[in-house]
């Protein structure tokens, strides 16, 4: 496994290398130039050690229109998404850090991968055949985002890097030990981050178990698409494809009530500011929309647009439904990329998922994988500009 691997990287980026010497050798360096520009590319750096010594790399994904995605091994994280604006201008849109010090300090899942349930299980408790199980609790008595110790803090395996015409993808895979964090089987998972030539980023995740379990995985990217630190982002404008929500208590668990958004300032099926309604939400956007889908099949979740620069991402998913967050939580208190210091409202997260609490609420889709099932979800964000 690990020898395909090494072969793999060695070919993705000595294909980079090579193809570029051979372009030089039969090209003058201008048409070289644009040639370079049409392609996918991947190359591969050391991002930094874990104090164990382990080495972390990251993986830079390229396409011809100036879309550059950064994702390293720990954590499976998106370390940064580059897209240019209406003028061209390219800048990163994801906070987070500039090295891997920063990811191993406390930080609120800044592009991570969540697991191996993403989002909250009521007093870390549910019932599986008839047995209680147990789980970490780490979000007062909840348990948030699979633990003290989850997918977001282990070091992922590489699988696979590879380039092609039109898509540039690396797959990390990671086996979730029976008993991790308290949850029952061993679960193989992975995630494949893929960087498409018509600009989008697609996330397939995947997962099998020996033994009945609970999954529910997502990525943890907080968006500003003005830019990373460069305000807060209550002025993006946000369509959700969603009708419903799920309404939580004071500890942000679902009551277990699927509630209209109509007349309410939860809606968003048409074009808002963030910012319009977000005084009339106690604490503000932190919630659990349900997709007008009903999941499944691959459809349109969310559109945000940013009015200063231009920017659009669509968010495609097979899920039912999405965490909109306000990163309300934010408070300055972190520095991230560049010297940038994240406050209150500087970055959203649209984290695609089955609801919070499913193993405790029997109405809400299952979020139950058996021996011999295949756990398969695809979530797919769009850019462009306007
Ligand atoms: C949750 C928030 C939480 C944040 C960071 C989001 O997914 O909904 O309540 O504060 O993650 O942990």
């Amino acid at each position: 496994m690990r020898t395909k691997f090494l072969f793999n990287i060695i070919l993705a980026v000595t294909a980079v290398i090579v193809f570029g010497c051979e372009k030089k050798n039969t090209a003058t360096a201008q048409e070289s130039e644009v040639k370079e520009k049409k392609e996918m590319s991947i190359t591969k750096e050391t991002f930094g050690k874990m104090p164990d010594g382990q080495e972390i790399t990251l993986y830079t994904l390229t396409n011809p229109n100036g879309i550059k995605a950064k994702i390293m091994n720990y954590g499976a994280t998106l370390v940064s998404l580059e897209t240019p604006d209406r003028d061209g201008k390219v800048t990163d849109i994801t906070l987070g850090f500039d090295t891997l010090d920063g990811y191993l300090t406390e930080h609120p899942y800044f592009g991570v991968i969540v697991g191996r349930y993403a989002n909250r299980i009521g007093k870390g408790r549910f019932m599986l055949d008839g047995v209680e199980y147990k789980l970490a609790t780490n979000n007062g008595p909840n348990h948030l985002h699979g633990g003290i110790k989850g997918f977001d803090k282990v070091v992922w395996k590489v699988d696979d890097v590879k380039a092609n015409d039109d898509t540039a993808a690396v797959k990390l895979s990671y086996l979730s030990k029976n008993g991790e964090e308290g949850y029952p089987g061993n679960l193989t998972c992975s995630v494949i981050y893929t960087l498409t030539k018509d600009n989008k980023l697609r996330i397939d995740y995947e997962a099998k178990t020996d033994k009945t379990t609970v999954v529910n995985m997502t990525n943890h990217a907080y968006w500003n698409l003005a830019g990373q630190g460069s305000g807060d982002i209550l002025g993006h404008e946000l369509m959700l494809n969603a009708d419903k929500y799920t309404p939580v208590d004071e500890g942000l668990i679902p009551t277990g009530e699927i509630k209209d958004v109509k007349d309410s300032p939860m809606d968003f099926t048409k074009p808002m500011t963030i910012g319009s309604r977000i005084d009339q939400v106690t604490g503000g956007y932190d919630h659990n929309y349900v997709l007008n889908s009903g999941g499944g099949k691959l459809a349109l979740a969310a559109r945000v647009y940013e009015p200063t620069t231009g920017r659009v991402m669509e968010i495609y998913t097979t899920e039912p439904g999405i965490q909109f967050y306000s990163g309300n939580f934010l408070d300055g208190s972190i520095t991230g990329k560049s010297g940038k210091v994240y406050k209150k409202h500087y970055g959203f997260c649209l984290e695609t998922q089955h609801f919070p609490d499913s193993p405790n609420k029997p109405k809400f889709p299952s979020v139950v994988l058996k021996p011999g099932e295949k756990y398969t979800t695809v979530t797919v964000h769009k850019f462009s500009t306007k």
